[in-house]
Order: structure tokens, then sequence, then C-alpha cells
């Protein structure tokens, strides 16, 4: 049966967490190899439906960018890259006011868009990027995202391709931060609750 591009769920028991991050990490959610094969699928389909099109990928900075790289570089379609930085002040773990820290260079008037992000999580940054984005009049939108959380959807915003749909977790790691740290880790993890609580009084401010 052909997987859908929204409903590849993470079923395999979690794998061990190497021992260097076994202090701060309770779990690996996705391994390397999972990503592995889920970007060669996402790739392929992304091949078929932009095939002929005038490709324009632009990246959200900075959580996607281990994503990114696996993702363009399975792709043998010309296409264009650019970027746009958006940065959240965050209290922990919950997002608070977004800022554009890096405007879109390219012109993608009349061009096909694919939006790349990290995570989709509430929906916010997604919904303000694709307004922008919307106001430049491009051909045709779609986004993608290496990770999905449903459950905290709070604006209506859908996704065309996505890698894993995940629990409500904080997740770190294959670009994703908590921080501003985590993002090398080469697999995505579960961080434990006691690092991410103690860090809750005090604003931080993340890059996305
Ligand atoms: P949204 O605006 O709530 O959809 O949040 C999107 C942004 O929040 C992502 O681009 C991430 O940078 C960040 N984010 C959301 N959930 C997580 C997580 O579990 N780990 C790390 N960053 C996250
Ligand atoms: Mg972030």
């Amino acid at each position: 049966m052909k997987k859908s591009a929204t409903n590849w769920r993470v079923k395999r028991p979690p794998a061990r967490v190497p021992a260097h991050w076994q202090a701060e990490l309770q779990a690996v959610l996705i391994t390397e190899a999972q990503i592995k094969r889920r970007v060669r699928e996402l790739t392929a389909q992304i091949q078929r439906d932009f095939a002929g099109r005038d490709l324009v990928v632009i990246s959200l900075l900075t959580g996607t960018v281990m994503f990114l790289a696996d993702l363009i570089r399975h792709l043998s379609l010309p296409l264009r890259l650019d970027f746009i930085g958006v940065s959240s002040y965050r209290d922990s773990t919950e997002a608070r006011e977004l800022i554009f820290t890096k405007e879109l260079r390219l012109d993608v008037h009349g061009r096909d868009v694919l939006l790349v992000d990290d995570i989709l999580d509430t929906g916010k940054t997604l919904k303000q990027v694709l307004a922008k984005l919307r106001a430049l009049k491009p051909r045709r939108i779609k986004i993608c995202v290496l990770l999905e959380k449903k459950a905290r959807r709070e604006e209506k915003v859908r996704a065309d391709y996505v890698g894993f749909q995940i629990p409500d977790l904080f997740v770190v790691g294959y670009g994703l931060d908590f921080a501003e740290r985590y993002r090398n880790l080469p697999f995505v993890g579960v961080l434990r609750a006691e690092i991410y609580q103690s860090r809750a009084v005090g604003q931080l401010r993340n890059a996305d």
C-alpha cells in the first residue's frame, strides 16, 4: 500500500540513547536510518510534483539546516535556494512573538515555491511566513516539514509533505534546538523534562 505524505508515524520502539547524551535526552524518537529513508521518499514525491517547473526552495532558518541539506541533495531538479530568518522570543519551550531576521532575496513572482520548515507545531510561524510570501505572488506554494505535532495546531495551516507525525513532546536534534543547543544530533530525540524545566524562568531568544 502506498503511504501518503501525512500518515507516516513512528511505530518502532525507540532506539537507545547514545551514552554521551543520556543525561540530557530521555529517548531517541526517530533514528538516523528512519530519517534517511523518509527523506528519500519525500524527495521522490517532490521531484514528481515539481518536474518541469521553475522551483524556488525557501527554507526557514535555522532548524531546517540538516533536513534541507539532505532533501535538496537528492532532488535532481533545477532549483534556486533562499532563506527566510525567523526568530521567536520564548519562555522555555513556548513560542511568543515572531520577528524576521532575514528577508527573502530571490524573486518568486510567478514561480513555484517549496517552503521548508523543521516542525509544524501551533502553525503560527508558517501562517505569518505564508502571508508574506503570498504577497509576492508566486505561482504556487507547497509546504514541506520534517515533523508535525497535530495535537498542538492553533492556526489553519496544512503541510503538503510531512516527514513524521509526532506526539506532543519537545524534541531536539537533526537541526532542532532547545535554547540553541542540540541541533547537531544526527537523530531526533526527546529532551528530559528537567532540562527544559530548569530553563523555564527567564526569557530565551531562540532562532527557529
Ligand atoms: P509554530 O509556530 O508553533 O508552528 O512553531 C514552529 C517553530 O517552533 C519551529 O520552527 C521550531 O523552531 C519551534 N518548535 C516547535 N516545537 C518544537 C520542538 O519540539 N522542538 C524544537 N523546536 C520546536
Ligand atoms: Mg527553534
